[in-house]
């Protein structure tokens, strides 16, 4: 079925001649002699609108049909547009009816909130705001990729069915087959042990590191952390760069460039829905995010950022005390109040860290980092490892693990260990940073959060 995508057609400079143009009718105004049908086809947020009189062929079966919501196919002449708002529209020679739509079409031309939006996710797409933010999704993992393999990473592919909790935090699904009682007795494991799914490919992704240098995963991660707040969700999708022969310092340059390019890539290839973004989601989006790709980010230890938190004179709902985790109210004081730009902090408390990260000198902290960023908090956590056989053995028992579950993370220490660093970015929360959409559930096709699989 050869077609012109409608973006390939807007674009052009001079009007592109005949075409014929499948998509779905977003709206129609019909007069005595002619219609005017705006229709979408996803390939860019701009609709094309189409002139149809009424002497064209299959008027009375299609276009008087074609009720909001139905698709369409259209041949005619691409023209200057007579009207406001649009420099071609096509002048139809023929329409046809591809697929009526029923009268109940639930996406009408007023505005609908998001949470009647998320309960048809099925169809939401098809709304600008979510063919916006999808689109965006897309070129975000495209850039994602780009960045990593220009730079000479390698793309590991990295198991989700796992024995290993990664961040020692107990927060997994755990995979059974469907006899339930085999796996309460626990004597027909499928795979001859507990599994979950993973968590984070970040221990997988060492070993290929501790082979190929430079390597970086990008794939699905499940959480079940029972958090019901507008940042967490109970899958969602993570990169990880791993970095042999890396510090801390490196790692938190490798994430600062990585942001800084993602946003710059945003700005320049989506610059259609980043400012439909602006006027409908966030108004001050394009200007942020054009200060993130100019301006120079900032950093500070924990334990710096706990006495500016304790100095600022704000009061805060959870305590700020060296020793706790920061809050994301605490995150976004430093990244909106203070510093007014994205801001990482390094070198944690052991304590609230997970056992793979390197301890440092001091015997108190280890060489973390969380790269905040205003309007959301943490975007990017990751740490430089501990390559010290006999030190990552004290911090397996520190944290209580069993060391023979880790026996082959054991090995790449025993065999050629190197410095080596990484981080994890949340896929989900960069693209609510340069969409603005303030909702996690809203930049995720189908979203699962606890509660919640539709779809
Ligand atoms: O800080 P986290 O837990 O770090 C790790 O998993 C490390 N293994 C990464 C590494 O060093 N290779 O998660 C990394 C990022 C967070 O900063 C956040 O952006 C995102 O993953 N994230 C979530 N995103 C959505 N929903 C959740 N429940 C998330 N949990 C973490
Ligand atoms: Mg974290």
């Amino acid at each position: 079925m050869a077609r012109t995508r409608i973006a390939e057609i807007l674009k052009q400079d001079t009007p592109p001649g005949t075409v014929t143009v499948m998509g779905w009718v977003r709206t129609k105004r019909e007069a005595k002699s002619f219609s005017f049908l705006e229709i979408n086809d996803g390939s860019c947020l701009a609709n094309l609108q189409v002139v149809a009189d009424r002497g064209v062929s299959g008027y009375d079966e299609s276009v008087v049909a074609a009720r909001t919501g139905a698709s369409v196919k259209v041949e005619g002449t691409v023209v200057p547009s007579q009207g406001q708002g649009q420099r071609w529209e096509l002048q139809a020679t023929k329409v046809e009816l591809l697929g009526a739509a029923a009268e109940d079409y639930p996406l009408q031309k007023k505005g609908h909130s998001m949470e009647f939006l998320r309960g048809i996710s099925h169809l939401r797409p098809r709304s600008n705001l979510f063919g916006a933010v999808f689109r965006m999704r897309s070129r975000m993992a495209y850039a994602i990729h780009r960045f990593f393999q220009e730079r000479g990473f390698v793309y590991v592919h990295t198991p989700i069915i796992t024995g290993s909790d990664c961040e020692g935090a107990g927060e997994m699904f755990r995979v059974v087959t469907m006899d339930g009682e085999a796996a309460k007795s626990g004597a027909e494991e499928f795979f001859g042990k507990p599994t979950y799914l993973t968590v984070s490919g970040q221990l997988e992704g060492e070993t290929f590191a501790s082979a190929l240098s430079d390597i970086y995963t990008f794939g699905p991660t499940f959480r079940a952390e029972n958090s019901h707040t507008s940042r967490h969700a109970s899958e969602f999708w993570m990169i990880e760069p791993e970095m042999a022969f890396c510090d801390l310092a490196g790692d938190m340059d490798l994430a600062e460039e990585m942001i800084r390019h993602l946003v710059s890539d945003a700005l320049e290839s989506c610059a259609e829905d980043l400012a439909f973004c602006n006027q409908f989601v966030d108004k001050g989006l394009v200007e942020r995010l054009q200060l993130v790709r100019d301006q120079a980010f900032e950093r500070i230890s924990y334990t710096d950022a706990v006495e500016l938190l304790r100095a600022s004179g704000e009061t805060f709902e959870y305590p700020v005390e060296y020793g706790l985790n920061l809050q994301s109210e605490h995150e976004r004081y430093l990244t909106e109040k203070h510093f007014r730009r994205p801001t990482t902090v390094y070198d944690y408390p052991k304590e609230i860290k997970p056992f793979y990260m390197r301890r440092n000198d001091d015997g108190k902290t280890v060489a973390a980092m969380d790269l905040l960023v205003p309007g959301i908090g943490e975007i990017v956590g990751g740490s430089q490892r501990e390559e010290r056989l006999e030190v990552l053995r004290a911090n397996l028992a520190e944290h209580g693990l069993e060391e023979s579950h880790y026996d082959w993370y054991l090995d790449l220490r025993r065999y050629g260990t190197v410095p080596h660093a990484g981080f994890g970015l949340g896929f989900e929360r960069l693209l609510m940073f340069v969409t603005g959409v303030a909702n996690i559930r809203d930049v995720i096709p189908f979203p699962r959060t606890p509660g919640a699989a539709g779809f």
